[in-house]
């Protein structure tokens, strides 16, 4: 069941974790300033990574390289922490910075200090290669060492990733960027980026159109952030490819991907403590988070330009349409078509990933649990949305029976027999120039049929059931873009609010 077998691998992820530790640092103290406890708490935790590595055996000093799009570690791009470090990365490309090297005795107050000089305007031209050891010395930074760009060479670091690849890590990076933003703008009761988040998703719907398995790939690895950014930039994907199966026109394909990517935007005025707290919430907890919906749908009410599918996605989303779940309005409520797929996207989303208290589910897991309460769906959204995804969602890594490992591209006949593009050879060797861009599940080429034997989730790999997958038979219900039209009650007033608290709700 455990993905890592060797030592190599096992350094690998402290690697990873320690770099993603990083980001997630970088992004709280942009958020919350230098004083915050919860920075405190993130800067403790990559302190305590930096000692994983040292304890696994990463080279020591441990070194992160920064080029325009991505992060690397000894020359190897590492993408699933850079899809949340557009501004980590901004802030070290504006200083110069190529490399930091973190010695032993490296603590949490340093890096706090460190921040100031890579994270703060006022701080921007500290770091320049001239002045750069005494503003170091200065600012108390003597166990990290920062180098340059070397001017013959400056993008050196950013040739290892494909050109497809860096336009999908830039495009996710700018969803994320944009969400963060917003959140930070809610949470300081200022204005929204409603337009720029609007041009994003149009702009996302024409990458979907051109080469989807790309941006869904990276959607599977995002785990910097568990609660927000990365769930929301999660479901707005899910929901926009849903949606376009469903034949919703451009314009419907917009205000749902806008809706989803806004829908939990009420969580920017959630304590941090209490959203990022990593065990179970306690009644009174639960009663503020359980406020996010109206909160958002307050704050989207306030803005220049009022999006309905927006705001009634923001405080339906939690609702089950059967008056269950959360918020329960005053007068009768019925969530639009949008809501209701967003609810569907967001408890996928949610089963299929990984939290402090859970594991992450794989899809079909995922469709046990909503088969379980199929009550709390739309049951034309929740057809359409497993039949969309199949077995193995595009962008799904899984091994095959080589050994070698690969990203689903596309359904293909079968519900258990997508279209993958290899990316290790045999047994995870390289891959060589005549390996094929594209291979059939199940079908012979040169003479060989290949299946999949496991399929990766964001913690585990789980291997496929010998029998096989039961077909999706139990599906026959369709759904069409007409569905995604509000009805007459389909955004929420503000008579109609009242909060109620929901302990049996599983999500
Ligand atoms: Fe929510």
């Amino acid at each position: 069941m455990t993905v890592l077998t060797t030592q190599h691998e096992i350094r690998a992820q402290a690697a990873l974790e320690c770099a993603q530790a990083f980001v997630d640092a970088a992004r709280t103290r942009l958020l919350h300033g230098r004083q915050s406890t919860h920075v405190a708490r993130a800067l403790a935790g990559f302190v305590a990574s930096l000692d994983r590595c040292r304890h696994e055996g990463v080279e020591a000093p441990f070194s992160l390289q920064f080029a325009d799009d991505a992060m690397h570690h000894e020359g190897k791009p590492l993408v699933a922490p850079s899809l949340q470090a557009k501004a980590l990365l901004r802030a070290a490309a504006a200083r110069d910075v190529a490399a930091i090297t973190f010695a032993d005795g490296f603590d949490a107050d340093e890096c706090n200090r460190l921040f100031d000089l890579l994270l703060e305007d006022c701080n921007r031209d500290s770091l320049h290669r001239q002045h750069r050891e005494a503003a170091l010395a200065a600012f108390g930074v003597r166990h990290a060492r920062v180098s340059s760009r070397t001017p013959a060479d400056p993008e050196n670091r950013a040739l290892s990733l494909p050109d497809a690849d860096r336009q999908d890590l830039r495009h996710y990076q700018d969803l994320a960027d944009a969400l963060h933003d917003n959140a930070a703008l809610a949470a300081g009761n200022r204005v929204l980026g409603v337009a720029g988040a609007q041009g994003l998703i149009e702009q996302t719907v024409l990458r979907l159109d051109q080469a989807p398995s790309g941006l869904l790939s990276l959607a599977t690895q995002d785990n910097v952030d568990r609660f927000t950014v990365g769930h929301s930039v999660r479901v707005a994907l899910l929901a926009l490819q849903v949606a376009r199966a469903a034949g919703a026109l451009k314009q419907q394909l917009i205000d749902v991907g806008v809706a989803a990517l806004l829908h939990d935007i009420g969580k920017s005025k959630v304590p941090p403590e209490i959203l990022y707290k990593r065990g179970k919430l306690d009644e009174q907890e639960w009663v503020w988070m359980a406020q996010h919906p109206r909160l958002g749908a307050d704050i989207l009410l306030e803005q220049d330009v009022v999006l309905p599918s927006a705001v009634g996605a923001a405080f339906c989303h939690h609702m089950d349409g059967h008056d269950g779940g959360y918020p329960s309005p005053l007068l009768p409520l019925k969530p639009s078509g949008t809501s209701r797929l967003i609810r569907v996207c967001d408890v996928f989303e949610a089963l299929t990933s990984m939290r402090p208290y859970k594991r992450a589910l794989t899809p079909m897991e995922a469709y046990a649990v909503m088969r379980r309460h199929a009550h709390d769906f739309d049951p034309r959204w929740l057809s359409t949305f497993v039949r969309t995804l199949g077995v193995f969602p595009q962008g799904s890594r899984v091994r095959l029976d080589d050994g070698s490992l690969a990203v689903v591209l596309r359904q293909g006949a079968m519900p258990s027999t997508p279209i993958v593009r290899p990316l290790t050879g045999p047994g995870g060797a390289d891959l060589t120039a005549d390996a094929p861009d594209e291979v059939a599940i199940g079908a012979t080429l040169r003479g060989e049929t290949r299946t999949v034997c496991s399929v990766y989730t964001r913690d585990r790999s789980v291997p496929v059931p010998e029998e096989g997958y039961a077909p999706l038979d139990y599906l026959t219900q369709t759904v069409h873009g007409a569905c995604l039209r509000r009805g007459p009650h389909g955004s929420p007033s503000e008579s109609a609010r009242r909060q109620r608290t929901s302990h049996d709700c599983p999500w």
